[in-house]
């Protein structure tokens, strides 16, 4: 079994985690004392950096103040590791076998679904990458995060990708674009919550997806090599669900249309920037993986 920080707990989260989770064990504000929070980057990724110099237009000499002041009105929203860790530069999308795919069935005029875009990253590299921005939306149930990715990457009045604002567990989530998706990332998403909870999730993405051979989800999160399916209350700052290849088979099979073709790659937890001044061995011992996953529909 994998533990983490000596503890492996299963709780029930609130239905409205953003304005009722109690994510910082206990204080109202996010302390930046904590190994996740990463107070400088070593060096900026380099699909960061084509994106803020070709994109944004932001000088070389201005991007890490940039992101410094971005990265840091986002942790005071709210202190996620992907944020403490700017790990958000990644562009995690990007880095998934699944990517080449999916930029060519973008491109090709298929829809794509950002769930949980918090910065909308993922969305600025599909435009970067020729993707035609009217078929991507990004959801969130954060507006604030919409509007710190607007400053990011600088595009406030030039962004053509729709940004909506939504809570996976509304009953009414995304209703305009139910049946109307393709293909659907959660990034840094599923691992939230408990598994219970992505259930529901998986019942509204299935809602989301066309009923059709080949429609996909993707993405990435937090896994195990071990048995999976530890929910870590505070393991990191955070409650992390461990997902496994078993359970991410199992989630995916918990949709009631059709069955999936499912591909999983685990590898060790890391970051493209490279913020090893503290250290990654918080995230604890080499049990921790991260899981790129893929799932066609059949
Ligand atoms: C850890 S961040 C990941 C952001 C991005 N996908 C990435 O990979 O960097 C999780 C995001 O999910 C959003 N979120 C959390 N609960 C949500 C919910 N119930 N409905 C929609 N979005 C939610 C958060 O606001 C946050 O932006």
């Amino acid at each position: 079994m994998a533990v983490v920080n000596g503890i492996a707990t299963s709780v029930a989260l609130p239905n409205k985690p953003v304005e009722t989770l109690n994510f910082t064990n206990g204080k109202n504000k996010a302390s930046r004392d904590v190994a996740w929070y990463q107070p400088e980057l070593k060096k900026i990724p380099e699909t960061a950096k084509q994106i803020f110099q070709n994109y944004s237009k932001i000088s070389d000499g201005e991007i890490f103040n940039h992101i410094y002041r971005v990265r840091d009105e986002a942790w005071e929203i709210l202190p996620y590791a992907c944020v403490g860790c700017f790990r958000f530069l990644d562009f995690p999308a990007s880095l998934s076998p699944a990517y080449p795919e999916v930029l060519e069935r973008v491109r090709a005029g298929e829809t794509l679904l950002d769930m949980g875009c918090g910065l909308g990253q993922d969305i600025r590299k599909c435009i970067y990458d020729g993707a035609p921005p009217d078929n991507l939306i990004g959801v969130d149930v954060e507006p604030r995060f919409h509007d710190l990715g607007y400053e990011l990457f600088k595009d406030r009045e030039t962004l053509k990708a729709r940004l909506v604002t939504g809570d996976v567990f509304d009953d009414d989530f995304l209703e305009e674009f139910r049946g109307k998706i393709d293909i659907i990332f959660v990034g840094s998403f599923l691992h939230l919550f408990t598994y219970e909870q992505q259930v529901k999730i998986m019942a509204h993405m299935t809602k989301l997806l066309r009923n059709r051979k080949g429609s996909m989800i993707f993405g990435r999160h937090m896994a195990t090599a071990q048995t999976g399916g530890i929910f870590n209350a505070n393991a990191i700052g955070w409650s992390i669900y461990y997902h496994s290849p078993e359970t991410i088979n199992q989630l995916l099979g918990s949709s009631s249309e059709g069955k999936w073709d499912v591909e999983t790659k685990l590898i060790p937890y890391s970051t493209a920037s490279a913020v090893v001044e503290k250290g990654m061995t918080w995230q604890g011992s080499d049990d921790v993986k991260q899981m790129y996953f893929s799932a066609k529909k059949l």
